[in-house]
């Protein structure tokens, strides 16, 4: 290993909390760019390039430590999971199966069937802001950007409405388990809350196979029937990949654009005007607020990044949340600016082979809801006396509520 290691340059770092981490990022990128943390044991990359080279080069940068537990699973939670036979998501499985079962999930994932609910997704945003309507103060996080992206998936997915709580609570569960900083009994509840989730998706698989719908499982299982190379538990692994990727992220992006919008007046007024600025906004709110923040890889040789030396083995921890950042990408990057030519190269969807799947879907979704807020609700503001907790993850950056008063201050 490298004698001259860099080290951490901020005192007291903590990577489970994001409540405000803009400016230690901005200290890593200028001081320490790449440097190894101990106390997680991740070597910390936060520079644009080195963030992008590390997410394309798959064969040195493995993503199979994507979704291992953070906070390593005491005995009793690891045999809750053994005995719950969970296998594999998509996201740290690894070439050659992660390209089969990739090709197969993207059949499913057709920009033709995501036009083809656009009305659905329409109709699910206009029930969730029309209840808001005549409200003094709503909890948008909970009662908006919680419940509506997990409807619109759950009709894609072909689940029904009563399952959403349940769901989302698994997915809180895998959140806490896999990217924040439990310990010991703690993990017990959630461990099961996994296995609980996972044979949910089998049980899925197994019931679209006997009865198939109009719906993505039913989707791989014809691909799987013309002969496409994927087995049930393979088909299992990727709903698990959904049902969780396909919600949590775009319900936190709903939630932290609206707070960046309210902390941006200017942007939010422009929109309101005029919406067909829309799109840009979404790519610049995508880099300047991500909802996942940094994402893992393993090193699978001696290596480089940066120009520092990176031992087999060792795990990466990518921040793309200052990576997005980087001044020498994105000019004035700590600014917000819905004009920004160059936002949609952001790094909030990855890149290279593990490239978000769900792209389309998220952005389709982002972009109703934000017309339609902007439209109906233009003198929204962010109510005052409500501080904004984030829930402790070195992942994702989730709000633990949005209270905002629809109807401005009147
Ligand atoms: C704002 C919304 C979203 C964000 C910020 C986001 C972010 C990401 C990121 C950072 C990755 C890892 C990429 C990599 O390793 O290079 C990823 C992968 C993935 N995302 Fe998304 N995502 C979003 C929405 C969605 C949606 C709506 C779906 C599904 C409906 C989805 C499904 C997936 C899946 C299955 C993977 C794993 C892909 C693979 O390993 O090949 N995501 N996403």
């Amino acid at each position: 290993m490298n004698v001259q290691q860099p080290v951490c340059p901020v005192g007291g770092f903590d990577p489970y909390d994001l409540s405000a981490p803009h400016a230690n990022w901005q200290q890593f990128r200028s001081t320490a760019p790449v440097f190894y943390h101990p106390d997680t044991n991740y070597w910390i990359v936060s520079n644009y390039n080195d963030i992008k080279g590390v997410f394309d080069d798959w064969e040195t940068f493995s993503s199979e430590n994507a979704q291992a537990p953070m906070t390593p699973l005491g005995d009793k939670a690891k045999a809750i999971v053994k005995a719950g036979g969970f296998t594999s998501g998509l996201s740290a499985r690894t070439p050659p199966t992660h390209t089969r079962i990739r090709k197969v999930a993207q059949t499913a994932f057709s920009p033709r069937r995501f036009k083809a609910i656009e009305p659905q997704i329409e109709a699910i945003i206009e029930r969730h802001l029309s209840a808001m309507e005549g409200k003094a103060q709503v909890d948008f996080f909970r009662d908006v950007a919680y419940p509506v992206p997990a409807l619109v998936l759950f009709t894609l997915m072909g689940i029904p409405d009563q399952d959403v709580d349940k769901v989302k609570s698994w997915a809180t569960s895998r959140a806490l388990l896999t990217w924040g900083n439990l310990t010991g009994d703690d993990q017990l509840p959630h461990a099961q809350a996994m296995v609980d989730y996972w044979n949910y998706c089998r049980a899925l698989v197994a019931a679209r196979k006997a009865a198939p719908g109009d719906d993505f499982p039913s989707d791989m299982l014809a691909a799987q029937r013309d002969g496409a190379e994927i087995s049930d538990e393979e088909i299992a692994g990727v709903m698990y990949s959904v049902l969780f990727a396909g919600h949590e992220t775009t319900t936190t992006l709903m939630a932290n654009a609206l707070k960046v919008l309210m902390d941006n007046r200017t942007a939010w007024d422009a929109i309101c005007a005029d919406p067909s600025l829309i799109k840009g906004a979404t790519e610049e709110i995508l880099r300047y607020a991500p909802s996942i923040v940094s994402w893992r890889r393993l090193a699978k040789k001696p290596t480089q990044i940066g120009g520092v030396d990176i031992p087999q083995g060792a795990n990466i921890l990518l921040v793309m949340g200052a990576g997005n950042r980087d001044e020498t990408v994105f000019p004035g990057g700590e600014d917000f600016d819905i004009t920004r030519d160059n936002a949609r190269t952001h790094l909030s969807l990855g890149y290279g082979i593990h490239f978000c799947i769900g792209f389309q879907l998220a952005k389709l979704e982002f972009g109703l809801m934000l017309r339609a807020l902007t439209k109906k609700f233009p003198k929204l503001h962010l109510a005052e006396g409500h501080p904004i907790n984030y829930i402790p993850s070195i992942s994702f950056r989730v709000p633990d509520k949005l209270i905002i008063k629809p109807h401005g201050a009147s």
